[in-house]
């Protein structure tokens, strides 16, 4: 079995058999990438994407804006599909994995897809939709994600993806903002070996919004009718296969994807045309090292950034196959995505660090078993991954022979920005490693000063900005700057990091209120405004406490609305729980819910959330001269003291251990 990586001293490198496959294996690149990064970039779009018209500026930035390849014009779909037809017209781009285990792999080539998404673009088109239009898909991971999402960026209108997990607020949130005509959903899906629908959730969402049309996806064989509906593959079938690619200019914005911040309502984020080709395929040629016999899978579901760009984007501008699995990663047991790797010799694996955790508890039959000697690289996102994740990842599921990639990156960035790369390595549990050739990121203090190395601060990118970069927030010009400018000429990127004395980077997580649970991302007042829009609640304070499997949870403080008492006992929490259900979706569930009858606040009102959290994590409370009320404090500390061992999951130390403190917080 080949072996792709080589111990030497402390640290896993590439070895020599990597180094022979990989695009790049040469550490000269970082240097030479920053000598002008501009240059560089020119060189990769030049390379890497085919354009109908050769931009005529490479880079413009009026801070806090900026344009690649101005000028420059291209179909994004065409880069998918249309140029792959003639020499990979007949290779496997999709494999869709039913949860149902007897059910039919479906399997598409490069022709099928081409074919189904012209055709269903025209049956947009039919619909009125135009270049510019924004469309909302409320869909699981079936193939049709990706028919639909590529449909729009042939004729230029803007995909809005909504997770399908998602509940009907979330959903009617983001439609109304994107104020989109066409919803493309589904009947439901399969999970866990039961049918869940979702079409009741689309047309509850939908209710009084803009849109006149819902395409839906049969896949339960659940019945819709009514003349608003229409059925996605019965419009495909009927439609035309020939729709000319629409000539987008680079800077037009191709996609819409909502994301948590600091306040309660989620913002569009905006990606444009090129620069996002750009970087979703030199990243995912270079982070996965995909050569044309490769098999991508990244566990990525479409409602995420990653979804976006791993599992559909990257992997198609690449020409490579990648795969699709519709379930969940215990059915009918945990050896299930083992056998789908083995069953489709997967090459790159990309998952998040909470479903390692997830297979580390269970019994380790479940994967030895399995032939896994298909894989060469895997990767990891998400969330910090820690020592004992990494190594159970490294050594049972790549056999100690594949690099793993620790991908930093989010929503906003488009495409990862610091990993190692698997040619050049190396490969170190806990750090991410070093920016993409061509980008730059430095670690500063509260003022923009850069930091040592060695020492906690914010991470920040410096320009040129890389091309895969968010390009404003949808209608929101103040929360934009508000949210990533505060640095004037630097990037916020929100989390905290070091810069070890060998140039590594070790991410150490978010500054601000943002969780990252099992992987996704949740602001802790979207769930504040979820729980203060129950009936029985006055007000309430939601912070995140280490969690085993899931990395964070959130834990809920409720102070209860006056005539509902002090403690609603387990049937309100109960009901608590069932409201953030139907508001937000289930992964924004709250972990533990403490009644309390004062939360502690300062002078000007606002909510001590750290305070919170020193006494989730039993340490000492500092700043309490700050609070009006610090008699809370003692109330709350009594409360938390008592339900010890009550928080299913719940680790102090375990998974800490190895994640130090952002000492910094942003306010
Ligand atoms: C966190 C996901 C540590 C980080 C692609 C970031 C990570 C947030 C890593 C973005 C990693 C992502 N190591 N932390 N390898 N990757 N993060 O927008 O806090 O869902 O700011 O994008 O995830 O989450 P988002």
């Amino acid at each position: 079995m080949v072996k792709y990586v080589v111990k030497k001293g402390d640290k896993y490198w590439p070895s020599a058999e990597m180094k022979k496959i990989a695009w790049v294996s040469d550490e000269k690149i970082y240097a030479k990438a920053l000598k002008n990064p501009v240059k560089f970039w020119e060189g990769l779009a030049d390379e890497g994407i085919d354009w109908d018209k050769k931009w005529d500026v490479g880079y413009e930035e009026k801070l806090p804006y900026f344009k690649w390849f101005k000028g420059g014009k291209l179909n994004f779909s065409y880069n998918c599909l249309d140029r792959h037809l003639d020499e990979r017209g007949d290779k496997i781009a999709l494999t869709f994995v039913p949860e149902p285990v007897g059910e039919k792999v479906v399997k598409l080539t490069y022709k099928e897809l081409h074919e189904k998404v012209c055709k269903f673009a025209n049956v947009l088109q039919g619909l009125g939709v135009k270049k510019g239009d924004v469309v909302s898909i409320y869909l699981p991971m079936v193939p049709e994600a990706v028919i639909a999402m590529l449909a729009c960026t042939r004729i230029g209108a803007i995909h809005s993806v909504v997770f399908s997990a998602f509940a009907v607020d979330a959903l009617k949130k983001r439609i109304e903002d994107g104020k989109a005509k066409v919803l493309i959903t589904a009947d439901g899906y399969y999970r866990r070996g039961k049918k869940v629908v979702l079409i009741d959730k689309a047309i509850e969402g939908s209710k009084g919004t803009t849109i006149k049309k819902i395409l839906v996806v049969n896949r339960i064989g659940k019945k819709v009718s009514g003349r608003k509906f229409l059925d996605f593959n019965k419009e495909l079938e009927k439609a035309d296969a020939e729709c000319k690619a629409v000539s987008m200019k680079s800077e037009d914005p191709m996609f819409i994807l909502y994301t948590s911040g600091t306040t309660g309502k989620p913002k569009g984020v905006i990606h444009d045309t090129g620069g996002y080709a750009v970087q979703a395929y030199w990243t995912a040629k270079w982070d996965f090292n995909l050569h044309d016999d490769d098999v991508m899978w990244c566990t990525a579901d479409v409602g995420w950034i990653t979804g976006h760009t791993y599992v559909f984007y990257g992997p198609l501008l690449n020409g490579s196959s990648t795969l699709i699995y519709e379930g969940s990663p215990d059915f009918p047991d945990t050896s299930r995505w083992w056998k789908i790797i083995e069953k489709n010799k997967v090459t790159a694996f990309y998952t998040a660090p909470t479903a390692i955790r997830m297979f580390m508890r269970n019994p380790e039959k479940m994967i030895k078993g399995c032939d896994l000697s298909s894989l060469r690289v895997l990767g990891s996102v998400g969330e910090p991954i820690d020592n004992d994740a990494w190594n159970w990842y490294f050594e049972k599921v790549g056999g100690g022979r594949c690099p793993i990639i620790d991908t930093w990156w989010q929503t906003e960035t488009g495409g990862t920005l610091i990993t190692a790369l698997p040619g050049i390595g190396p490969f170190i549990p806990t750090v991410a490693g070093k920016s993409f050739p061509g980008v730059d990121h430095i670690i500063v203090d509260h003022k923009g000063k850069e930091k040592k190395k060695g020492e906690l601060g914010f991470l920040v990118q410096k320009s040129p900005f890389a091309p895969g970069m968010l390009h404003g927030v949808y209608k929101n010009h103040k929360k934009y700057v508000e949210t990533y400018w505060r640095f004037k000429k630097y990037y916020d990127t929100s989390d905290g990091a070091i810069l070890n004395k060998e140039g590594f980077i070790r991410i150490t997580g978010r500054t601000d209120d943002v969780m990252k649970v099992a992987g996704h991302r949740l602001a802790t007042a979207e769930l504040e405004d979820s729980i203060n829009g129950h009936k029985k609640v006055n007000e309430c304070a939601v912070v995140p406490i280490p969690h085993e499997v899931k990395g964070q949870v959130p834990v809920a403080f409720v102070v209860l609305s006056s005539g509902s008492g002090n403690d609603g006992g387990e049937a309100l929490k109960k009901d608590i729980i069932m409201h953030v259900d139907k508001t937000l979706g289930p992964t924004a569930r709250p972990a533990m819910i403490y009644y309390v009858k004062d939360l502690p606040k300062t002078r000007s009102g606002k909510i001590m959330r750290r305070i919170l959290k020193s006494l989730l994590a039993k340490e000492e409370p500092k700043g309490l001269m700050t609070l009006v009320n610090p008699s809370s404090v003692e109330e709350i500390k009594g409360i938390v003291e008592s339900s010890v061992g009550k928080e299913k999951g719940n680790v102090k130390k375990k998974v800490v251990k190895d994640k130090k403190k952002v000492v910094e917080s942003k306010k």
